[in-house]
């Protein structure tokens, strides 16, 4: 080797060393500010008073201590804790396998994917249904489907003659007949009949179509009912389960079905982007919730129940019961408005985050910040009382709905 060529091998390492190191300083990042542990702390507080969504629950110290343990793989090769968490949904749910993805939204859309094998087809659902109100649109940009939303004539959940009225059968080539018939369970918190899903269960089947169940919030149903998560399955095709929402993991859903629909549903996954990595920290966090968070459930009903009684104890009219963690209000019976609770709400010593007629309660609410809620509307009645509103006779129709507009999360 020539001198000069070991020199400018020298200058050139050095060279690449010296702008590594600076491109190194560009790259690297601490996220932790001087605050960090404090501003966690404050979070925590601030999500006990939070009231829009149970999305917002987020894990503890014992179930960030217990995923660390999680064994390590990458489970677009079958990671074990993954593969763990998902043979035990398979077996709650009765089902031969189960499929871990990232979000509830995923999970729908991937098994709506699954089961539309030959256009044109549709998916008849309630016209509140997740899949087709807060899903952008995934239904016709994934699958290609139409989609026939039908609003239930008891006001309810879908029945078997709403459902025998709106279905689309092969009688008819100028339509897109109806290959998948979508539940929601809990729908905006409220339960379906079992009896119900099964007469639609028996009647889908009969005519070959699929029944898919949204079950984010089934963990609800099986808590307040006492009803096996593998009986509140056992009428559908397909169940996405969500951890991440009442059950408080930090992310993930389960889609459970027969073998060889999971088998093609992982593919749709892998195509939809859904395909992750090193996710035995998040199977291990959504174990923790099932076995430590959702034996919490039923107390979450309770002061939900709780507060639904305080508010109509002031005299707010109640627009949907809370039949599990969450309960629709209109406080316009008693001359307040949504703006008017949310502006004193948040000028508490510790103030509540609320966003319109929809309130849930979660598994990090606290029964204080229930206590405070109700004092803020009662103390907002009794003003609007003193300044001479008089509760009208007739139901006051959303008189106050300027914040009745609410995240569906
Ligand atoms: C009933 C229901 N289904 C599906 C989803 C979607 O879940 P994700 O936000 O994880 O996509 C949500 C979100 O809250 C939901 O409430």
């Amino acid at each position: 080797m020539s001198m000069l060529t070991s020199l400018s091998r020298r200058v050139f390492h050095h060279r690449t060393m010296s702008s590594f190191a600076a491109v190194a300083q560009q790259v690297k990042l601490d996220i932790l500010s001087a605050t960090h542990l404090e501003d966690n702390i404050a979070k925590r507080k601030e999500i006990s008073r939070t009231f829009i969504s149970d999305t917002i629950t987020v894990p503890t110290h014992e179930m960030y201590e217990y995923a660390t343990l999680a064994t390590l793989g990458d489970d677009v090769y079958f990671e074990p804790s993954t593969k763990a968490l998902e043979d035990h949904m398979a077996k709650i749910t009765g089902k031969e396998a189960a499929l871990f993805v990232p979000s509830g939204t995923a999970s729908n859309q991937i098994a709506l994917r699954t089961h539309l094998i030959q256009p044109p087809y549709s998916i008849l659902c309630d016209h509140r249904a997740h899949i087709e109100k807060y899903e952008a649109g995934g239904t016709a940009f994934h699958s290609g489907a139409a989609v026939t939303t039908v609003i239930p004539s008891n006001g309810h959940h879908l029945t078997l003659d709403d459902v025998k009225d709106n279905i689309i059968l092969d009688t008819d080539i100028h339509f897109a007949t109806t290959q998948v018939v979508a539940l929601e369970n809990t729908l905006n918190g409220t339960i379906i009949p079992q009896e119900e899903v099964i007469a639609i269960s028996e009647f889908v089947h009969s005519h070959g179509k699929k029944l898919h169940l949204d079950g984010a919030r089934l963990w609800h149903v099986a808590a307040e009912t006492g009803t096996s998560v593998k009986e509140l399955c056992d009428p559908f095709d397909s169940v996405s389960l969500c951890f991440s929402k009442g059950l408080g993991a930090p992310v993930g859903s389960c889609l459970v079905g027969t073998e060889a629909f999971i088998k093609k549903a992982r593919a749709f996954r892998k195509l939809f982007g859904g395909a992750m990595r090193q996710t035995g920290i998040l199977a291990a966090s959504a174990a923790y919730a099932l076995s430590y968070n959702f034996p919490l459930l039923p107390q979450v009903h309770q002061l939900a129940k709780r507060l639904e009684a305080g508010l109509e104890e002031i005299g707010v009219d109640i627009l949907s019961k809370a039949e599990t963690c969450m309960i629709f209000y209109d406080p316009a019976s008693v001359g307040v408005t949504f703006d008017e609770i949310a502006d004193r709400a948040s000028q508490l010593a510790e103030p509540l985050v609320l966003g319109g007629s929809r309130l849930v309660v979660h598994i990090q609410t606290s029964e204080s910040a229930v206590d405070d809620l109700l004092s803020v509307i009662r103390q907002l009645a009794e003003e609007k009382k003193a300044a001479g509103f008089v509760k009208p006779e007739t139901p006051v129709n959303g008189s106050s709905k300027s914040r009745n507009v609410y995240m569906r999360r």
